[in-house]
């Protein structure tokens, strides 16, 4: 949720009031040296990283990226013109692959089977096209376990194009997705997946969102014309590299959001990517919070521990290349107490970085001010970090970074990808967590505790429905507009009754 990014900087005016300015800015601790980068090498014996796939690797990424995607083992359905894939994917068994010929498609297609490969089929530069005509809400939902979804065009849909919803092993690649409401590529809740090769633009959230995964990885990917490009929210494991992220309002986002039942962003690797004039005017929903994200935003980090940047080309990003910060200087969040507010063992290795900063926010400004900052500032650090640091850190002109030390280590390449060696096993789902994991895996995409996403908080919900679990089950399945100031929501028809309202019980008994 790009939004929080608004409230970052509220802040700041508090620290440009001249607050804590000596103690806070005034220290130097580049003669430190921070961190030996254990985490990204192996113990003799492989064990470091045994449940991220970092141990003694080397060599290129497909050959680790076996474990995810679908396994092609099966038969071949055919998909023409006029027909349906839903119809394809409800005849279709584990294994199968579907490949649907260039045409255009208006549907939603729901795969809650697992080992499904949904592949276009591209003749002569034609596309399978599926076309949402701005009725549509979601392209492709699935939640089942180890799919491939692959050269599809999707476009105008108002809520997703393509959604996880608690899917393991998911592979999605050389997509083409353009204009859609909510979010492009979403798995939440899914671990072990690949999202490569894919062009989105035109999208009014995130381009790209990892939402509370695991072992995720983002690359070869273009994202411009979006609010926010890359979005790694409450997820441990990513690595997102060599993805070109241009002309958004804020470009590769890192962060915490609270009130979500995943509670932490941990170890993600921000590398070798092009981070370039993100200074799209916001152009989200009008009155929605991510309607506030300040344009020209490059890479932001709020929260998020043990994030590496290292080896980006990050330019021509008005606000700032890069931004460092905590959730108390997100004036409009709600501080969740289970989620540990600060921006800790940031590493920000070489980059190269220029023509950052020419026009950042007032608040910019005056922390620049009151630091007396002059110049342009390709990097920027609000509130406190513990054991952060940056290497050759004359390197660039920055403001705040008083605290962060000399990295002692150089580069992340000996990880080439926290993809696991072996698919992760399907998400077993007591009937006693039912609702817990429908919660999880779908309605917490827009829906957080006390923080407005896409939909509003929890809490507004609760007090609406306090005993009536039946009415949100109700709502959920054909939801009608309430609010001029919000979108639509997609219904959830396909999921059970029986889900519906365990979700809905689930909900009403959330406490943060
Ligand atoms: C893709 C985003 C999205 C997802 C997923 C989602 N919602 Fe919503 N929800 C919304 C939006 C947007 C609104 C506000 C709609 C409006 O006011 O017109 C909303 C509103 C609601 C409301 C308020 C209804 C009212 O009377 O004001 C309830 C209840 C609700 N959602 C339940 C759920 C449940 C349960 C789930 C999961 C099964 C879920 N939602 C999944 C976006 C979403």
């Amino acid at each position: 949720m790009a939004g929080k990014l608004v409230a970052i900087l509220s802040g700041l005016a508090l620290l440009a009031a001249g607050y804590f300015i000596g103690s806070k800015f005034g220290g130097d601790r580049s003669h430190v040296i921070v961190g030996d980068g254990s985490r990204y090498s192996a113990g003799a014996d492989g064990s470091a990283g045994a449940d991220n796939n970092s141990a003694a690797q080397g060599g290129r990424l497909a050959d680790y990226a076996r474990s995810v995607g679908a396994s092609g083992k099966g038969n071949t359905i055919e998909v023409r013109d006029g027909e349906s894939i839903q119809a394809a994917v409800a005849s279709a068994s584990a294994g199968d692959v579907i490949r649907v010929f260039p045409g255009t498609y208006r549907e939603t297609v729901y795969i809650d089977k697992d080992d499904i490969q949904l592949s276009g089929v591209i003749i002569g530069g034609e596309w399978p096209v599926m076309e949402g005509d701005k009725k549509l809400n979601d392209a492709i939902l699935y939640s089942g376990n180890s799919i491939t979804v692959e050269n599809f065009r999707i476009q105008h849909y108002k809520g997703n194009a393509v959604m996880g919803q608690a899917g393991n092993n998911f592979l999605i690649r050389n997509n083409h997705v353009i204009d859609t409401g909510v979010y492009g590529i979403f798995p939440q809740l899914g671990k072990n997946g690949l999202i490569s090769h894919n062009v989105l633009s035109e999208i009014e959230d995130a381009a790209i969102y990892v939402g509370m995964c695991d072992n995720i990885h983002v690359s070869h990917n273009e994202v411009f014309n979006s609010v926010a490009g890359i979005e790694i929210e409450n997820s441990r494991h990513s690595i997102v590299e060599s993805n070109y992220v241009h002309n958004n309002t804020g470009g590769i986002l890192v962060f915490i959001t609270p009130g979500l039942p995943i509670k932490t962003t941990v170890d993600t690797i921000v590398r070798n990517n092009f981070v370039v004039n993100n200074n799209t005017a916001n152009f989200a929903a009008e009155g929605s919070i991510v309607a506030g994200v300040p344009a020209g935003t490059g890479i932001l980090n709020m929260a998020g521990d043990e994030t590496t940047i290292e080896g980006n080309i990050i330019s021509g990003n008005k606000n700032a290349g890069i931004i460092i910060t905590d959730h108390m200087n997100a004036g409009n969040i709600t501080l969740d107490p289970e989620s540990e507010p600060n921006s800790d063992k940031v590493a920000i290795l070489d980059n190269f970085m220029f023509d950052n900063g020419a026009e950042p926010i007032p608040e910019i400004k005056a922390l620049k001010l009151a630091t007396l900052t002059t110049g342009n500032v390709d990097i920027v650090n609000v509130g406190k970090s513990t054991g952060s640091c940056i290497l050759n850190p004359k390197q660039y002109p920055t403001v705040g970074l008083g605290d962060f030390g000399t990295c002692g280590f150089t580069t992340t390449a000996q990880t080439v990808t926290y993809l696991l060696p072996e698919p992760a096993p399907k998400r077993e789902i007591a009937k006693a967590d039912m609702g817990k994991a429908a919660f999880h895996g779908i309605c917490a995409g827009c829906h957080a505790y006390n923080v407005r996403m896409i939909g509003p908080p929890v809490q507004i919900i609760q007090a609406l429905y306090m005993d009536n679990p039946e009415g949100i089950a109700a709502y959920a399945a054909n939801p009608v507009k309430k609010r001029d100031d919000y979108p639509e929501m997609p219904p959830q028809k396909h999921l059970s009754e029986e889900i519906r309202l365990a979700a809905a019980k689930y909900l009403l008994e959330l406490k943060n």
